[in-house]
């Protein structure tokens, strides 16, 4: 890339893996409503909001519910989720991570958040991280779920960057949609099968450094 203004981070499965305790506080749920919910069905959830896993989840179940109910098990489930996330330490930050944020830090690149989390300060507070940020988006500010680009059009705005020197990094394929869907660059994390649209895709962050962002 010719000029690099501003490097966009998920949140979930890109700076952390909350996946894990997403999947025990949905199953839990999917477990008292009397069906299984296996860890395959839990990717479908990846970069997916609270309410869409819900009615995911549901589906999977084959039940119906009405609204008011449907709220009440989304509230549960994060009660639940939550118990887990507030025991969370700055060692579950994902090796590399830290590493690649000082980098470009040093190197006088905008740092931000674009996350479908409503729970993302807190996660951020648990990690220490917070700090770190220059702009923070999360599912509290945007009114359009990814592939929709709001999150990270909102964060361009917020560094005052144009999006074309915007690069995002995401683990869900909705999340590379909405990069793409802003005219951004985008570094998928995870596997190339699942991340395909984006401009390269790596495992991780080990190793990771602003010489790959080459494209
Ligand atoms: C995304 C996760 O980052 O946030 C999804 O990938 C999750 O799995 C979504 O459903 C919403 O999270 P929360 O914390 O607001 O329930
Ligand atoms: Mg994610």
């Amino acid at each position: 890339m010719e000029k690099i203004s501003a490097c966009i981070f998920d949140l979930d499965g890109v700076v952390v893996d909350t996946a894990k305790y997403h999947y025990i506080a949905w199953k839990s749920l999917a477990n008292e409503l009397g069906f299984d919910f296996t860890e395959e069905d839990n990717e479908r959830l990846k970069g997916v909001s609270r309410m869409t896993s819900l009615e995911i989840l549901l589906g999977i179940g084959e039940v119906e519910l009405d609204e008011a109910t449907k709220l009440k098990l989304a509230e549960k489930k994060n009660k639940n989720y939550l118990e887990y996330i507030l025991k969370m330490t700055p060692d579950e930050i994902l090796p590399g991570v830290k590493e690649f944020m000082n980098e470009l830090r040093s190197k006088g690149v905008k740092i931000a958040l674009g996350s479908a989390s409503k729970n993302a300060m807190t996660i951020l507070n648990q990690l220490e991280l917070t700090n770190y940020f220059d702009a923070i988006v999360d599912g509290t500010h945007v009114s359009n779920a990814k592939p929709d680009p709001e999150v990270f059009l909102k964060g361009a705005k917020l560094l005052k960057v144009d999006p074309i020197d915007c690069v995002v990094f995401e683990d869900a394929e909705a999340g590379v949609e909405a990069a793409i869907n802003g005219n951004m660059k985008c570094v998928g994390i995870g596997s190339p099968e699942v991340l395909g649209k984006a401009n390269i895709v790596v495992p991780g962050f080990v190793g990771f450094s602003m010489a790959q962002l080459n494209f």
